[in-house]
């Protein structure tokens, strides 16, 4: 029987990369989708041994190649971690759905959830939706090396959700995050992709040469996230603008920034944006811009166009 599941797009509203130390983040899922659909084939030398992959998700340019090594390596972590032998089984997934594959939009969590999804159905496995989240946990490892866990957790479930990874080990802290009304967001991408596991690598690195720095940042963004968070909470979007701005500026400390992402944060601020900061892995991929209306939805999208970015616009914290 074929199997067809999907996982979701996500955004990380605070706490990119320090989410990886074990600090709490906030992040939503979109309403796009990615869907995958998994049937027995024939051929048996394709992507990888033994699987063929038609892969018909929308990318932006240069993705799919900058992707190739980080998907071989999900892939084979998924099967491994569910005994699937593909010398025994061989198998052909297609991929597909409305989720344009960028850097920071959760691309490869939606790819390991969706799959995890068409995986279990096709082999009737039984897995509830925690432990589909774990399997696509285990493909997120093939993308970001040590993950968080955020991106899959919210490819996997949906919604709004504060998460902190339990560095001990599974099960993560996690609780939905309901807000008095969605956020007005106009999503702009740098056109550029980037390896997550390259850069959390990098961070990492950095941490350890400079330990004292990284105390300091940690501190801040500790007091970025609980006003962020109580902002959230009461619906007041200013405060929320203001401490994504906060938030960018220690991502931009902890050298995850571009001038790109650098050049659509000013132009977004300049049209009436309350807050615009980088999402996800950094050094390119997308930048998130808050804004209060529709009329400053349409001025930001409109003036980062201009400026030769793709932007889309969209809202957060929809039951999706
Ligand atoms: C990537 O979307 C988010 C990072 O914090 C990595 C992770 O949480 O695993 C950069």
């Amino acid at each position: 029987m074929a199997g067809k599941r999907i996982g979701y797009g996500k955004v990380i509203l605070f706490g990119e990369h320090f989410v990886v130390y074990g600090l709490p983040a906030i992040a939503s899922a979109i309403s796009n989708i990615t869907v995958a659909e998994v049937e027995e084939t024939q051929i048996t030398d394709e992507f990888i041994p033994g699987l063929e992959l038609i892969d018909n998700r929308p990318c932006v340019e240069g993705y799919k190649i900058k992707k190739r090594g980080e998907m071989e390596r999900s892939f084979d972590l998924m099967f491994k971690f569910l005994k699937i032998d593909l010398q025994k089984t061989p198998l052909k997934i297609t991929l597909s759905g409305n989720l344009k594959c960028a850097s920071g939009i959760g691309a490869s969590a939606a790819l390991t959830s969706s799959v995890a999804r068409a995986l279990n159905e096709h082999f009737s496995f039984g897995l509830n939706d925690d432990q589909i989240n774990e399997v696509s946990y285990e493909g997120e490892k093939g993308a970001a090396g040590t993950p968080s866990g955020i991106d899959n957790t919210c490819s996997t479930y949906g919604g709004m959700l504060t998460f902190t990874k339990n560095l001990e080990g599974f099960p993560n802290k996690i609780d939905l995050l309901e807000i008095k009304e969605p956020l007005k967001i106009v999503l702009a991408s740098t056109g550029i992709t980037q390896e997550t596991k390259e850069v959390v690598a990098d961070v990492k690195a950095e941490r350890e040469k400079d330990p004292d720095k990284y105390v300091e940042i940690f501190e801040e963004y500790k007091r970025v996230y609980i006003s962020g968070l109580e902002a959230l909470k009461k619906g007041d979007i200013n405060k929320v603008g203001k401490s994504m701005n906060k938030n960018q500026e220690l991502l931009r400390q902890i050298n995850v920034s571009c001038d790109e992402i650098e050049k659509i944060v000013s132009i977004a601020l300049e049209n009436g944006a309350l807050g615009a900061k980088l999402t996800g892995t950094g050094r390119g991929g997308l930048v998130i811009c808050l804004v209060p209306d529709e009329t400053t939805q349409e001025k930001v999208t409109k003036a980062v166009s201009e400026a030769g970015f793709e932007a889309t616009k969209t809202e957060l914290g929809k039951v999706v």
